[in-house]
């Protein structure tokens, strides 16, 4: 079993979209019982609250219903998680300020799986227009798709 956190500032935004769209990939790959996804924010001003509607109607137009409630991310989850992916630079640093070095998860930054752009943030569309989620939506997905391949590699070398 791989376990793997999106984390964002929030929680309503990106994280759940790219936990909501890994989810999918996830189980339409028939992985759903060696792959399990979660979502958290660094912050912690919307604990409980599903995601922001632009996101959830974002993901609905691409057959995708977000259900998560939002939740703070905890040091814990770098003992529970075997990958955690940082939406951006500040939220990598955020959540690096809880590592030991020794810890389980591999902590890397979102965008480290987009072959077209690599390392570059996953903006926050929280402040923009619609237009913003879809784009999001759109390098979400393709980071997904490269992060899938990844861990399947991970589970295949460890048989
Ligand atoms: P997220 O977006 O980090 O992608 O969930 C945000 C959501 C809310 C706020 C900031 C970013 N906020 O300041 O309330």
């Amino acid at each position: 079993m791989k376990k793997v956190l999106f984390v964002c500032l929030g929680n309503i935004c990106r994280s759940p979209m790219a936990h909501g769209i890994f989810e999918e990939m996830v189980n339409e790959a028939g992985l759903g019982q060696l792959i399990r996804v979660d979502s958290a924010g660094t912050a912690s001003y919307h604990i409980g609250s599903l995601p922001d509607n632009r996101a959830r109607q974002t993901c609905m137009t691409h057959g995708i219903s977000l259900t998560h409630k939002a939740r703070s991310f905890v040091k814990a989850d770098l003992e529970q998680y075997d990958y955690v992916l940082a939406m951006d630079k500040q939220n990598l640093a955020d959540i690096k300020q809880w590592a030991t070095g020794k810890q389980k998860a591999q902590i890397q930054l979102m965008r480290s799986y987009d072959s077209l752009k690599p390392n570059t943030d996953v903006p926050d569309p929280y402040y923009g227009e619609l237009e913003g989620f879809e784009e999001v939506y759109t390098m979400l997905n393709r980071c997904c798709a490269e992060l899938l391949q990844e861990i399947v590699k991970d589970i295949e070398s460890e048989k």
